[in-house]
């Protein structure tokens, strides 16, 4: 399926700050703590939500019948809002500022893996937060949880595209170990070139697990 966004290579103004494996907002698969988003497997109800982010945050959304399609996929994982945890961030100052039913997505990935005579691929297809959630660690969080997954699923290494201008997707990309492997000229719909980054999962899940012991 062709991308609507994603890119990477040496041409990436990279600040190489190494992998981060732990972080002071916490993050990834299965350290929910009490105010934290819940992340958890995308599910049909969810797919309005989560077009309606899409919608939101990409100039070229994909259609609807495309995550229909991937809700099988291991790594197509969902945040659902918790109307009481936002109420508490605002009493901290921290709220999100739109209004959050129970249940609402506030972000998704969508990572998926493809067999490869033993050495399976893993893909990261897709990642956003809504936009009145993002810069808080929950697009981290959904990343490292589909990361978490698609390693469960027996992938080896992960890859994805990111676009060429999208540098915020890229420092988080960096951030996680993701390396620019090359990029594709006029990958999108608009002409703009795409980064591939990919990441080494074996050596990510080592990372991790050192980091957490
Ligand atoms: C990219 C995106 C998913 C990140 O989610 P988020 O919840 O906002 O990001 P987080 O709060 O978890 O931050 C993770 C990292 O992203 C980068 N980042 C986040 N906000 C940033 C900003 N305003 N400027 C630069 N980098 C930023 C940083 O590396 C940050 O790590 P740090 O806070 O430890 O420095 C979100 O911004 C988004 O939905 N963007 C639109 C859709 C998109 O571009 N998706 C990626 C397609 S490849």
């Amino acid at each position: 399926m062709p991308l609507h966004r994603s890119s990477a290579s040496s041409l990436i103004p990279t600040t190489s700050k190494g992998r981060v494996v732990t972080t002071s907002r916490g993050a990834a698969a299965g350290d929910d703590e009490t105010d934290e988003p819940r992340i958890r497997p995308a599910g049909r109800a969810d797919l309005l939500g989560v077009f309606r982010i899409e919608k939101a945050v990409f100039a070229q959304p994909w259609p609807y019948a495309a995550f229909e399609g991937l809700l099988d996929a291991p790594g197509f994982l969902v945040a659902e809002g918790d109307p009481d945890a936002g109420a508490r961030a605002a009493a901290g100052g921290d709220a999100i500022d739109g209004a959050i039913d129970a249940g609402d997505v506030i972000g998704y990935v969508v990572g998926d893996v493809t067999p490869n005579h033993g050495q399976d691929i893993g893909h990261i297809k897709d990642l956003a937060v809504r936009p009145d959630a993002q810069g808080r660690g929950l697009g981290r969080r959904l990343l490292r949880a589909s990361l978490s997954e698609l390693a469960a699923a027996g992938a080896s290494v992960v890859k994805l595209e990111v676009r060429e201008s999208n540098h915020r997707a890229q420092d988080l990309y960096d951030d996680e170990g993701f390396r620019p492997a090359r990029r594709i000229p006029r990958y999108y719909g608009d002409g703009e070139s795409a980064f591939v980054m990919r990441l080494d999962l074996g050596e990510w899940v080592r990372e991790r697990n050192a980091g957490e012991s």
